[in-house]
């Protein structure tokens, strides 16, 4: 930051009133450093001017190659391809390659990678047993988290995160990993014995075979039903710096091994305002019941008294790309398993809302979450296994934007500043003279 002077570079001109002295900041990418920030002062005792933004809205905490989002336009795109090219003609794990070393793989490396994958699927029987500890109850998100976390313990060298082989073979391990540990979490809770992975299937065909596998020699899903949810995960599988990502980043940038730093980013997505809206959908689209309800239900919302669950959205001021695909998943699903009746209420909402003015002038669309839910229960999960679908697909996105900040020369350690509210500089007193 130097002293205003004539600049053709791009710049923001800041006047602090306090002094009357004038700064000029370089702008970068449409970006200006907080750093820069600091070194206005009113004088030298005081900290320097920060920004104060809850919720990072508008501050941007990394430089990514990853995604892409223009939430007004309804773009989104992974390694500059665009999600309906991507949902349409690649995989799941062509998808995940992608994600991780920024362009498609060629024959070779795609089967190689396939290969690697289908190989890590199977934990150690440790893991199996510490799982089968959980209470008959527990949340299969918690035994996911947990069960995650736990890896770091029966793979110590991932720790060595400087060892660009070393950070490979966990990220292979956690891909092919995942499913299986979801799956036990939802056979946990079923009481129904855990089925190991079968190697000859697919990705998507094998995490089904583990979740709905009984005496059968061979679980042999419906192809359609096995593509609908490779392309579900496909849709999951990024979003630039939300909330669970940011959690993966912060966690870590302490330089923490990657299972550690991804435990803490299905932790953030569990939360209800994260991974939690298709369940929500749901409950509302039961609760709402038959299409007559609906343009009572639509006046309750106008009024106020509660969201059209699965529409609108922090970034997206059109129509979720997302949403789109999934829609046309959800008919291909259908096809299968007979139609959800909640599906026509679900249309309805749709139709009214996006010719009413009160969701039209406020750019309230669906989200991805308006139709996945209704997916996922004609597949048979229970809501509870919602949150945990979203984790298998997010996990390529987590670690390849935490493979990215590994690389990171200007990563730091994350430290956000706080402002301090409370009291200063009190005076103990023990606690026999201040309960005499
Ligand atoms: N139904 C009715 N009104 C809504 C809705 C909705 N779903 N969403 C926003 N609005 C209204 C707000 O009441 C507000 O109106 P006002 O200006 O008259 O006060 C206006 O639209 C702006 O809303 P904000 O809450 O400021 O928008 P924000 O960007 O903060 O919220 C959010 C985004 C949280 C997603 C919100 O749209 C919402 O609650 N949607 C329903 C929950 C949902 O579907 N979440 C899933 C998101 S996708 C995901 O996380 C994977």
């Amino acid at each position: 930051m130097t002293d205003v002077q004539a600049s053709t570079a791009p710049s923001l001109t800041v006047r602090d009133n306090r002094t009357g002295q004038e700064y000029e900041l370089p702008i970068t990418d449409g970006t200006i450093k907080a750093a820069d920030l600091g070194k206005i002062r009113a004088d030298d005792d005081e900290p320097g001017l920060a920004v104060y933004d809850p919720g990072f809205v508008n501050t941007a905490s990394c430089r990514s190659a990853v995604t892409y989002i223009d939430g007004d336009k309804g773009i989104l795109e992974y390694r500059g391809y665009p999600i309906e090219q991507l949902a349409e003609k690649s995989t799941f794990l062509e998808v995940a390659y992608l994600l991780i070393y920024g362009q498609l793989p060629d024959k070779t490396q795609y089967d190689e990678w396939v290969h690697h994958i289908t190989y890590h699927t199977f934990v150690h029987e440790n893991v199996r047993s510490f799982m089968q500890g959980f209470r008959y109850d527990a949340h299969p998100m918690g035994m996911l988290m947990a069960s995650v976390g736990a890896l770091s313990t029966f793979y110590p060298e991932s720790r060595d995160i400087s060892d660009m082989h070393n950070r490979e073979i966990q990220i292979i391990r956690m891909i092919a990993k995942m499913p299986t540990l979801g799956a036990w979490a939802f056979r946990h809770a079923q009481g129904k014995p855990y089925i190991y992975p079968d190697n000859d299937l697919s990705y998507t065909a094998n995490f089904l075979s583990m979740l709905f596998k009984m005496s059968e020699q061979k679980y042999d899903a419906d192809e359609r039903l096995v593509k609908a949810l490779d392309v579900l995960f496909i849709l999951h599988a990024d979003h630039e710096q939300n909330c669970s990502t940011n959690a993966v980043r912060s966690v870590g940038s302490s330089q923490v091994d990657p299972y550690s730093a991804v435990a803490a980013g299905i932790a953030a997505l569990f939360g209800p305002l994260h991974g939690g809206a298709n369940e929500a959908v749901l409950r509302m689209l039961r609760r709402i019941g038959s299409l007559e309800n609906v343009p009572a239900f639509i006046d309750g919302v106008k009024a106020g008294n509660e969201r059209l669950m699965g529409f609108g959205h922090r970034v997206y001021k059109n129509y979720d790309p997302r949403a789109k695909i999934i829609k046309k998943a959800t008919e291909d699903v259908f096809e299968v398993t007979g139609v959800n009746p909640l599906l026509k209420i679900a249309q309805e909402l749709e139709k009214i809302a996006l010719e009413d003015d009160y969701f039209v002038s406020r750019r309230l669309y669906p989200n991805v979450d308006f139709y996945s839910g209704l997916i996922y229960e004609a597949l048979q999960f229970p809501p509870e296994m919602f949150t945990v679908l979203f984790a298998i697909g997010r996990t390529p996105g987590w670690l390849s934007q935490w493979l990215e900040l590994t690389e990171d020369k200007e990563q730091k350690i994350a430290r956000p500043k706080q402002i301090y509210t409370g009291d200063r500089s009190l005076t103990f007193t023990p606690r026999e003279e201040r309960w005499a």
